[in-house]
């Protein structure tokens, strides 16, 4: 089997960025976890179906198409706000969980990155990373991004919904957001997306030799 690169993190810390830079130099196949809950919430909205009805959630997380995730489509800030709070749903996670399971076996090896990679989904991945940053830090990365973008942002309101997207994904019964024992933490508060890459390409590297 190929090797499975697990990546967790809260919101806005970077690991996007990495995990897609990582499947690029290892020619690994890349599943960004945090779409298929986007997708799923995504098709509530769209039919304006209740986001309070597991069952219903359920259907819809079953019906999601790994290969038809489309980041810019579900990027939109309401449906992050939607998915962190289906994402609660034990029903719902377990649909998710399932087919980001089936997604980690593919060949030639896999990134999968979220927020219970390591610890839930694929437990017994060789190579699992945590990144984090302080919430001022991430806070600051979304408010440029929009700034940069030519947009307007208010940068005590993302803060605010940082540390509330964080509470809920840190605070929730079921796989709640946190670093695998086994995990090595990569805090990108002070460290450039570079010397995270090249840290994460030290560990990939010697996971490989003994693959
Ligand atoms: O990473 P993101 O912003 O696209 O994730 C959206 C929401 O999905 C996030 O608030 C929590 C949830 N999520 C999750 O519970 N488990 C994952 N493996 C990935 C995302």
């Amino acid at each position: 089997m190929g090797l499975v690169i697990a990546i967790d993190g809260p919101a806005a810390a970077g690991k996007g960025t990495l995990s897609r830079q990582i499947a690029e130099t290892y020619g690994f196949q890349h599943l960004d976890t945090g779409l298929t809950y986007r997708a799923t919430a995504k098709a509530l909205l769209d039919a304006g179906l209740s986001l309070d009805d597991e069952a219903v959630a359920e259907r819809m997380a079953l019906a999601v198409d790994l290969g038809g995730l489309d980041r810019a489509v579900l990027a939109r800030h309401e449906i992050g706000e939607a998915a962190s709070k289906i994402a609660v749903m034990p029903a719902v996670r377990r649909a998710l969980v399932e087919a980001q399971r089936m997604f980690s076996q593919r060949e030639p090896g896999t990134v999968l990155d979220g927020r219970d990679i390591g610890t839930v989904v694929c437990p017994q991945a060789p190579v699992k990373l945590y990144v984090t940053a302080s919430p001022q830090v991430r806070a600051r990365r979304r408010y440029d991004e929009i700034i940069a973008k030519g947009g307007e942002a208010d940068f005590d309101a993302i803060f605010a919904d940082v540390r509330k997207r964080d509470e809920r994904d840190m605070g929730r019964a079921d796989s709640p957001l946190k670093p695998a024992d086994d995990a090595h933490l990569l805090d990108t508060s002070e460290m450039s997306i570079e010397a995270a890459f090249r840290a994460a390409k030290n560990l990939i590297d010697a996971a490989l030799k003994k693959n």
